[in-house]
């Protein structure tokens, strides 16, 4: 697999989906445009593109609907960086999107963007009751039982409160891991997986998507701004409940660890197919950034 290659593709197909900057209303555009391509990682349709092979043997048709998580993601980041939120200056190594665009023009953006994921999921042609179970995925992802946004409110009202295990665990199951796994179940629906692959790819899903975002408080407190394209620190600052606030750095790392072992050993029925979610799985504890 190779990771440049597959961010190229990525990063071809949004450009196709979203409309120029010179399309009225230029603004909106402007900005939805700005911190798209930012230059983000595109592990989400990365990894659904990966859960298609896995299933399928093939990746092909899938990246309209791979780019429908990267859609959301965005989103999800520039509402995450408002004052309101978690009030930060830098995203993907530039200004957040209101530093530049103005709060208005940023919650706007990221609704745009929200909107604009499930009009391109309904422009797929495929049969629809897989086009359906693909809108019900990602919507329950990004929403309030168990997904984005009941993260991101548990997130917030947890700033301040005493670090506790299993709270923790609610968070970033919610807040990341939601979405994270339905990359995987996205991949599998789109691609006709069967109940016992799309089971397997959807425990894998799980383990790394709390995987990811361990990292996510690892490398806010060992990491540097310069290297996370966002500020370090910023966790401890606000009383964040994390993964280093409540077991330290070093047992974190364990934790990361053990999560990415789970989830290579839920990929061997898959066997070569599945090299690529390997891969992945050893990125997402080793990235840097
Ligand atoms: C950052 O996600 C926000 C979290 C959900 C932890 P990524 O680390 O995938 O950010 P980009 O897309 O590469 O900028
Ligand atoms: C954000 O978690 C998760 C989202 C839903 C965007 P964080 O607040 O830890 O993400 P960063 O560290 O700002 O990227
Ligand atoms: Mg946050
Ligand atoms: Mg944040
Ligand atoms: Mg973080």
């Amino acid at each position: 697999m190779n990771l440049r290659d597959y961010q190229e593709l990525v990063d071809r197909e949004l450009d196709r989906l979203v409309p120029p900057e010179t399309a009225p209303p230029e603004t909106i555009h402007r900005a939805m445009r700005y911190s798209l391509f930012a230059g983000g990682k595109r592990i989400r349709p990365i990894l659904c593109l990966e859960a298609a092979r896995a299933a399928a043997g093939r990746v092909d048709g899938a990246v309209m609907a791979a780019c429908s998580l990267e859609l959301i993601h965005t989103y999800s980041l520039i509402h995450d960086d408002l004052p309101a939120l978690d009030n930060d200056d830098y995203r993907r190594g530039k200004l957040t999107n209101h530093k530049v665009f103005g709060e208005a023009m940023a919650i706007l953006a990221g609704d745009a963007l929200l909107t604009l994921a499930f009009q391109v999921l309904g422009r797929l042609e495929i049969p629809a009751d897989r086009k359906s179970r693909l809108v019900a995925e990602l919507a329950a992802a990004a929403g309030t039982v168990g997904g984005m946004i009941g993260g991101q409110v548990a997130d917030l009202e947890g700033e301040g409160k005493p670090p506790d295990a299993a709270l923790l665990e609610t968070i970033h199951r919610a807040k990341t891991g939601a979405l994270l796994r339905a990359s995987l179940r996205m991949g599998a629906i789109f691609a006709g997986a069967t109940d016992v692959q799309y089971e397997a790819l959807s425990c894998y899903g799980e383990h790394i998507g709390l995987a990811f975002q361990i990292v996510d408080d690892i490398l806010d407190v060992e990491g540097s701004s310069e290297g996370l394209g966002k500020t370090a620190g910023k966790d401890a600052q606000q009383h964040k409940i994390t993964f280093p606030a409540v077991y330290g750095v070093e047992a974190s790392r364990r934790m990361a660890e053990a999560e990415c072992a789970r989830a290579h050993q839920v990929l061997e029925p898959f066997g070569e197919e599945a090299a690529g979610l390997h891969e992945l799985a050893d990125l997402i504890v080793r990235r840097k950034s």
